[in-house]
């Protein structure tokens, strides 16, 4: 049975999407995000991390760490609660990164319009995180498993989650959970999971607003 403590606030969701082998360069094309190492994944990753219907999401970041050619890592993060200028279609979301990537080819690592670029690896990304949750098949099933107020979620592309990234998450404690009996891909992992999360979170609020009214 799902044990979930009745809090009704929002789930301050993070997913770090590990985005294997896509380029670090901004030579990447937007007329081939496949053919630029796959960042056509990260791309769908951040939109199904961000986006509701016509709207962003409130309260969640999502971090892609781009490992491809040719200077990895470099961490790029979404905060959804400051992003400006995004829109939802995969190519729209590969020129942002593209920018993004002639910003810091120009000036370092900087950061813009809602986005924060690092040369963070996943320890990087992972600092100070009390709750990590490492999606893997083999994991416990997530409906089972109490989800706190600021989940962090590691999900890997289309090669998974390297050896030297699994290490990260042992020391880091990470808790492997599964979502289900097959094997999905990334973006639609962060998608069944903000969905799930905003249904706890909608029970949460009818559980909460009951017991308020019957308290009265
Ligand atoms: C396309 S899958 C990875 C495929 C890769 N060839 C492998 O075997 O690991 C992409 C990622 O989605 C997550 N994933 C896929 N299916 C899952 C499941 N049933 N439960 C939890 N996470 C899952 C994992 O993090 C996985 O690395």
């Amino acid at each position: 049975m799902t044990d979930t403590p009745a809090d009704p606030k929002p789930f301050q969701r993070h997913f770090v999407f590990l985005a294997n082998t896509a380029w670090t360069s901004s030579e990447i094309q937007l007329n081939d995000l496949p053919g630029s190492g796959r960042i056509d994944e990260a791309c769908r990753a951040i939109n199904s991390g961000i986006w509701l219907s016509h709207a962003l999401r409130e309260h969640v970041k999502v971090t892609v760490i781009l490992k491809g050619r040719p200077d990895p890592p470099l961490s790029l993060t979404f905060d959804t609660n400051k992003l400006r200028y995004v829109r939802p279609d995969e190519r729209s979301t590969g020129g942002f990164i593209k920018k993004a990537l002639e910003h810091v080819e120009t000036y370092g690592t900087a950061a813009f319009a809602g986005l924060t670029i690092t040369a963070n690896g996943l320890a990087g990304s992972l600092h100070n995180a009390p709750y990590i949750y490492w999606l893997d098949g083999g994991g416990k099933d997530l409906l089972n498993v109490a989800m706190p107020q600021n989940p962090v979620f590691v999900i890997g592309d289309h090669k998974g989650i390297y050896q030297e990234d699994k290490k990260v998450l042992k020391k880091h404690k990470a808790r492997k959970v599964s979502i289900g009996p097959q094997l999905y891909m990334g973006a639609h992992c962060i998608s069944f999971l903000n969905i799930y999360l905003d249904r706890l979170a909608h029970y949460r609020v009818m559980e909460h607003s009951n017991n308020s009214g019957t308290q009265g």
